[in-house]
């Protein structure tokens, strides 16, 4: 199949790297030409493991192309994927579709008939009905617009879109039907489940299983802290109730709230949905407020293990992104928490694997370390705010020998306190038993 993949954004370029190696010709379409500059001399605009090796691996084998013309990407495509951004909306959480019907209406003029136009990036229920609108404004017939929505994880992707739980797509028709047949069959073969639906039910199912997660974590969150009171552990009781088949043990870590380009986006852009159409959603809106009021109140933790005071205090953050195997900063817990300190009078010294360059376009006024002992040298405390790997197994001797007060914050419950306390440090995790609050 020819694809072209409008947008090299995450989405994009993970997915138009995955077509190309399942042997589809795909070109991948970007107006930001820097970005196609780089991405035709192999340089990858994110950090994505995997994903470097897999694009040119393919360009060299010439099924993977990168333009700036969107005519020339679009003209002979079997299949149209429109994977541009569709980021919240300022004040009020709405998807913002504007690259998304810019994307159409310039497309409408070079796509041939039996084209089949798919939706890749996440767009409120309703969105295929309104790209046929246009198409039909733009005077084009014969074309299909289905809704496919992806369930990539950052860090994970690639791995992901070749091995999914399951694909979505809803089509309207049997031509859409059967070009996203041909186009995801290598999957097909490897008994991927693939469900057809209906349009709306496709865009919509994207919302709700991005919603339940986020519902997952914000349960869980909230259980930490009444294992706080209560003096239990949040982790045995998450294995207790994940071994439940009907429950499942993924996406119950407690830890400081979901950040990333998807849950907080997507989870306002539901609740928007459901207001246009007056049903309540009391789950998801409780579920935004509970991450919000505690990836903000983050800060308070580290206040408290040093005595409550952080004027002067020295903290140092590992890290940065989102989530472990990603630059992705976006909503990223360490936002709140690494400004909060600052305002707060601390000083900030971080270190992040892979997102120095992306953190500093956000923070200023924080040194960062070359390594995470660096990070801990002089500190009063050590905060673990993303689990990287390679944070999982730091020598705590040596963390206790560079801080100067021995305390380690460890928000994502990467250490047992046995451990640490071994090594001289005074422990506080999320969940895990009584929680003195100063
Ligand atoms: C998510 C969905 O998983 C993916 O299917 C969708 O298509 C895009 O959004 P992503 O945002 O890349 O993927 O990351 P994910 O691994 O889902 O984590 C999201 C956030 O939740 C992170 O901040 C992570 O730290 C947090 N999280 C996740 C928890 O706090 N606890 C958990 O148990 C799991």
């Amino acid at each position: 199949m020819r694809i072209a993949m409008i947008g090299t954004g995450y989405v994009g370029l993970v997915s138009g790297a995955c077509f190309a190696d399942f042997g589809h010709q795909v070109c991948c379409i970007d107006k930001d030409g820097s970005k196609i500059d780089g991405l035709n001399a192999g340089v990858m605009p994110i950090w994505e493991p995997g994903l470097e090796a897999l694009v040119k691996s393919n360009a060299e084998r010439g099924r993977l192309t990168f333009t700036t013309s969107l005519p020339d990407g679009v003209k002979d495509a079997d299949a149209v994927f429109i994977a541009v951004g569709t980021p919240a909306r300022r004040g009020d959480g709405h998807a913002d579709l504007t690259f998304v019907f810019e994307a159409v209406r310039e497309l409408a003029k070079f796509i041939k008939p039996g084209t089949v136009v798919v939706t890749k990036s996440t767009v409120p229920v309703g969105t295929g009905d309104r790209i046929e609108e246009i198409l039909g404004e733009e005077g084009v017939t014969g074309v299909s617009v289905a809704s496919n929505p992806e369930f990539l994880r950052e860090g994970a992707a690639i791995a992901d879109f070749k091995h999914p739980d399951r694909i979505v797509v809803g089509a309207e028709d049997e031509q859409a039907q059967d070009a996203l047949k041909e186009i995801y069959r290598p999957l097909f073969l490897n008994r991927a489940p693939i469900l057809f639906t209906g349009r709306r039910t496709a865009e919509l199912t994207k919302y709700a299983a991005n919603a339940f997660l986020a519902v997952k974590i914000s349960f869980i969150n909230e259980i930490a802290d009444l294992c706080e009171a209560v003096d239990a552990d949040v982790q045995d009781v998450a294995r207790g109730i994940g071994l439940d088949n009907r429950i499942g043990p993924k996406f119950l870590h407690a830890g400081p709230g979901y950040g990333g380009s998807c849950f907080p986006k997507d989870t306002l852009a539901l609740l928007q949905t459901a207001d246009k159409f007056g049903v309540g959603q009391r789950i998801v809106r409780t579920t935004v407020e509970v991450n919000d009021e505690r990836k903000a109140g983050m800060v308070e933790r580290v206040a408290n293990a040093l005595g409550g005071e952080l004027k002067g205090k020295r903290v140092a953050v590992l890290g940065l992104a989102f989530k472990p195997n990603t630059d992705d900063m976006r909503d990223a817990p360490s936002i709140p928490i690494v400004n909060a300190l600052i305002e707060r009078g601390a000083e900030v010294s971080a270190f992040d694997p892979v997102a120095h360059e992306q953190a500093a376009k956000i923070f200023s006024g924080i040194e960062f370390a070359a390594d995470a002992y660096a990070a801990a040298a002089n500190a009063d405390a050590l905060v673990i705010v993303t689990e990287w790997d390679e944070f999982r197994a730091l020598d705590l001797d040596k963390v206790a020998g560079s801080l100067r007060g021995k305390v380690l914050v460890d928000l994502r419950n990467v250490y047992d306190r046995a451990e640490a306390e071994q090594a001289g440090l005074t422990y506080y995790g999320v969940g895990r038993g009584r929680l003195e609050r100063n």
